[in-house]
């Protein structure tokens, strides 16, 4: 089969399109025949190795998988004998173990879904990791009906999912953006939006009850100042550009020790792939709630021109790779 491949760590430009062997499957396994692959922030971390943290589990010296990618749609080819929920001919969506970059990977059964029966592959790839991010900070974040809450990031991957979901759980959304996407994002329904580039997220003085933090850039004091005094901040975006060895997590992964000495509180997310919240994505989705919004669309072969463009830090929704 044909796969974007990297042996070593670095840019856009060490990945290769190669032939190589389709993965194999355990008993609780599925070989999903893609069809569309979604491209995240993920995705650069795992090909550069930066943060340098992040090799500890993907390989200190070398990637231990050789085929980048994670979000995947597609049909299922085979599946393991103890797979249950799945069957030969089924079109799915969620996390690859092998990666999507690729004709074939190899999913376990729980990180796998029905496909939404109104979306296309190309939709399907590009809710797979981002939108269930965006509903798990929501339910870690506690958002509830009536609450005021910020978004920021809010016209890319996450942020355009977090936007649609928070109206979904009856929050007001304020969205954070650049000037080009201020359209987008009111079209997705927030409220509100701030112009990053013209006004900081303490423009007027008001206060959130809940801030989901998906760009990641901006200090924690600016966004507590801008947050109810019991309000809570989910801190998704982990800055990945600053920061060698950690790349800004250490925020995430202290945030529940700072949270001990303030009456605000911070929640550091970490996506947990599962099918129960693909699955209520789906409900969402085929009701209508939830749209994935995508910005472009690269041939497998343009891989590393996805990556590149995903790297620049300013997608409009997702990125996704067709194969
Ligand atoms: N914690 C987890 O489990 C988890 C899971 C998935 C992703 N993530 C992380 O979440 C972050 C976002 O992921 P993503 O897929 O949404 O990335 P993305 O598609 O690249 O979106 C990031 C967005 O941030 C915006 N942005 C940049 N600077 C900003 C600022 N100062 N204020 C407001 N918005 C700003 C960019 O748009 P503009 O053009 O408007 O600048 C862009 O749309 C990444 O750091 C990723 O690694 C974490």
């Amino acid at each position: 089969m044909k796969a974007i491949v990297h042996d070593v760590y670095g840019p856009a430009d060490v990945l290769e399109l190669r032939d190589i062997d389709k993965p194999s499957i355990g008993d609780d396994e599925v070989l999903v025949e893609v069809r569309a692959a979604g491209v995240d922030p993920g995705v650069w971390i795992f090909m550069t190795g930066r943060p340098m943290a992040v090799r500890l589990a993907v390989g200190l010296r070398r990637p231990k998988v050789a085929v980048l990618g994670r979000a995947v749609a597609g049909v299922v080819a085979a599946v393991g004998a103890s797979v249950t929920r799945l069957h030969v001919g089924d079109e799915v969506y969620g996390t690859c173990e092998s990666g999507s970059f690729a004709e074939y990977a190899m999913a376990r059964q729980h990180r796998l879904a029905p496909k939404p029966a109104n979306l296309t592959f190309d939709q399907a790839a590009a809710t797979a990791i981002s939108a269930v991010t965006a509903l798990q900070s929501i339910r870690d974040a506690r958002v509830q009906a009536g609450q005021r809450v910020l978004i920021t990031g809010a016209g890319g991957g996450v942020g355009s999912f977090a936007v649609q979901l928070v109206k979904v759980y009856g929050g007001s959304v304020t969205g954070v953006c650049s000037t080009s996407k201020i359209e987008l994002v009111r079209s997705i329904g927030a409220d509100d939006v701030i112009d990053y580039t013209r006004y900081e997220i303490d423009r007027d003085g008001a206060q959130y009850d809940v801030i989901i933090d998906t760009a990641g850039n901006r200090p924690l004091s600016l966004l507590r100042r801008a947050l109810a005094p019991r309000g809570t901040i989910a801190l998704v975006g982990g800055g990945h550009a600053e920061g060698r060895i950690m790349g800004g997590f250490q925020r995430q992964m202290a945030a529940p020790l700072i949270s001990l000495f303030m009456t605000q509180r911070l929640c550091g997310v970490t996506a947990r792939e599962r099918h129960e919240d693909l699955e209520e994505l789906t409900s969402l989705i085929e009701s209508g709630s939830v749209t994935p919004v995508i910005d472009r669309v690269y041939p497998l072969a343009d891989t590393p021109d996805a990556i590149r463009y995903l790297a620049e830090g300013h997608p409009a929704g997702k990125v996704v790779v067709r194969v």
